[in-house]
């Protein structure tokens, strides 16, 4: 096809918890398929990813695969591994990663991406960047035709830099917003000791590879959630339960 991804027709924007759930561990059945025995496997971070992480872990205690090493993007992924006996090392242990997987939050039909909402970006982006092939795991409501109309764009910055940050984000057109934790009481630190400033654009995002690079251009940003040219493959779960590959 043209187009590197299906958009389901007539997606509703959005789906019941429980269907989602179902399209989530879907597309982590599908996904852990591509593993071979001997690979090393990005572990991405989130709801879905967790489902691919337990579905890769059966896997591997069933036989079905060996000699598997994951390198997590997160405590949490790090957590489930173990928790679903997928070993793990470190990303400066392995000399390459064969494929990775991770959810997103928003992707378009070339394949641009948002991802952040779990705070885990930056993380995420370095594995899922060097990859062989990056898998990204989503159900349809994750599809839209531009991104940043309904989501924000997840800037993980410096403490010491927040104020210029804000800012600059401002210059380029946004509006930031200082993620806080769940009860407000203090800004959200990412596992790496920084913030995250969620930037909301008004009329959504219209060249994301150019503001992807602009805004890791500002001085005190450790990097923003717009993975462009990252994904391989997009594997969207469609609410009749049948799995796109794109
Ligand atoms: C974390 C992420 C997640 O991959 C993204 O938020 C999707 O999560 P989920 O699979 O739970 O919908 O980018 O930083």
């Amino acid at each position: 096809s043209s187009s590197p991804v299906a958009v389901a027709s007539g997606a509703p924007p959005g789906l019941d918890a429980g269907i989602q759930q179902n399209l989530k561990r879907a597309v982590a059945k599908k996904a852990v398929e591509l593993v071979k025995s001997g690979m090393i496997v990005g572990l991405g971070t989130g709801s879905t990813s967790s489902m691919a992480i337990e579905e890769l872990g059966k896997l591997i205690a069933q036989n079905k695969l060996k000699d598997i090493v994951g390198v997590p993007t997160s405590y949490q992924s790090r957590v489930l591994a173990r928790q679903f006996g997928v070993k793990t090392v470190d990303l400066n242990d392995v000399n390459h990663v064969d494929i990775a997987f991770d959810g997103a939050d928003e992707v378009d039909a070339s394949m641009n991406i948002i991802k952040g909402a779990g705070a885990a970006h930056t993380m995420e982006k370095v594995v899922d960047s060097i990859a062989k092939q990056c898998v990204i795991l989503i159900d349809q409501s994750k599809v839209v035709s531009k991104l940043g109309l309904a989501f924000s764009l997840p800037v993980e910055v410096l403490p010491f830099a927040l104020s210029p940050v804000l800012r600059a984000l401002v210059n380029l057109g946004g509006v930031p917003e200082i993620r806080t934790a769940l009860r407000k009481d203090g800004p959200v630190i990412t596992e790496l000791g920084n913030m995250v400033v969620d930037v909301r654009f008004a009329d959504g995002i219209n060249n994301p590879a150019e503001l992807e690079n602009k805004i890791n251009m500002i001085p005190g940003v450790v990097e923003n959630g717009l993975f462009v040219n990252v994904a391989h493959k997009v594997f969207v779960a469609t609410k009749d339960g049948e799995e796109i590959l794109i």
